[in-house]
């Protein structure tokens, strides 16, 4: 049988195997590199910011499947064969990043931060509270991840608008598309989610003169930035500038150009960021496992896998 390669750097491969193995006890699961085995036998590759090179040492490989939604660390190896790479699109992920969204643009709607402040000072004061409605809430990226946070956002109230690369209708949410609908988007934005994978055209989008386009003068009182999406679209050192004049009144930062965050990066100790070790969803394991799976078997009953990336979009 076609054996399952994980390789896997920068967190522990243990559960994913074993949750690959419980799933599917008949399968030949593999583990690089101590338990590579055969090379020639591997079909299906399960990747994390796998080891250079890999991809190509691996004759019979069907393809590719990410450990996470995003695919960037599998898509700058050079040798990277003409294989589908299929992201990883389950509903446990949506709901984990649907939740990281919410808990967010709640945080600073509800204005948390300074409640957090005052209890530790025992402070006992009431900031005005705008209600949702007057809030207009704008996710960047409009596929599965950021079409479920801005539904969930709309539920709550939110004045919702989203924003992709090619014309979406999503009932509820107030739709924008490509360069010409970038900047309408921004000037009604007070707090900007960002939900894009980074290609050639997005890297480093979210700079200064991107940020001081959000409006700042809406029922926020100010404009927030929360980035749930990759590091490499951020400028970091824009947003530190943003923040401190004003642009931005704060920032939710999940992911960062360095990770781990360096201790000596500023904004770890910046009164207006919130951050978080790229955790907005994690990939469950055994959700994973159970969707690789279901995808090898519909590729094997000759079916096509699902959610394959279009290299030629880089996403
Ligand atoms: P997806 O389904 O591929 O959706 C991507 C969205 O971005 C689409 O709406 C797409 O537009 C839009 N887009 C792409 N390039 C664009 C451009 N140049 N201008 C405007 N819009 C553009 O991706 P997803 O599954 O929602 O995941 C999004 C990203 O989240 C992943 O790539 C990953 O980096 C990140 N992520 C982070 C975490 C974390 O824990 N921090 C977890 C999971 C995923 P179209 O609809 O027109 O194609
Ligand atoms: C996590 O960062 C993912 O891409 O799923």
């Amino acid at each position: 049988m076609p054996a399952i390669l994980l390789a896997v750097t920068g967190t522990d491969p243990q559960p994913w195997a074993e949750a690959l193995q419980a799933l599917a006890p008949q399968r030949d699961i593999r583990l690089w590199p101590d338990r590579l085995g055969e090379s020639a036998d591997v079909a299906y590759l399960c990747a994390w910011h796998a080891p250079r090179g890999l991809f190509a040492r691996l004759p019979r490989l069907q393809a590719i499947f990410s450990l996470g939604a995003g695919v960037e660390h599998i898509l700058v190896d050079p040798e990277l064969p003409d294989v589908p790479v299929v992201r990883n699109v389950e509903p446990d992920l949506i709901v984990r990043m649907t939740e990281y969204v919410v808990l967010h643009v709640l945080l600073h709607h509800r204005r948390q931060r300074l409640y957090g402040i005052q209890q530790r000072e025992r402070v006992w004061h009431e900031h005005a509270q705008p209600v949702a409605s007057a809030v207009a809430v704008g996710v960047m990226g409009l596929g599965e991840l950021g079409a479920a946070a801005a539904v969930a956002l709309a539920r709550l109230g939110f004045r919702v608008a989203g924003f992709s690369r090619t014309p979406k209708t999503l009932a509820g949410i107030e739709c924008f598309h490509g360069e010409p609908g970038l900047e309408a988007f921004l000037r009604r934005t007070e707090i900007l989610v960002c939900l894009l994978p980074v290609t050639p055209a997005t890297q480093g989008l979210l700079d200064l003169k991107l940020l001081r386009k959000l409006k700042r003068d809406g029922a926020s009182g100010g404009a927030y930035l929360i980035n749930a999406a990759r590091g490499a679209l951020q400028v970091e050192a824009d947003i530190l500038a943003a923040l401190d004049e004003g642009s931005l009144a704060g920032a939710t930062l999940d992911v960062f150009a360095r990770e781990p965050l360096p201790p000596a990066s500023p904004l770890w100790r910046h009164p207006k960021v919130t951050i978080t070790p790229h955790n907005a969803a994690t990939s469950d394991p055994r959700a994973f496992a159970a969707n690789v799976l279901r995808q090898i078997e519909r590729f094997e009953s000759g079916l096509p896998f699902e959610h394959v990336v279009d290299r030629a979009r880089g996403y």
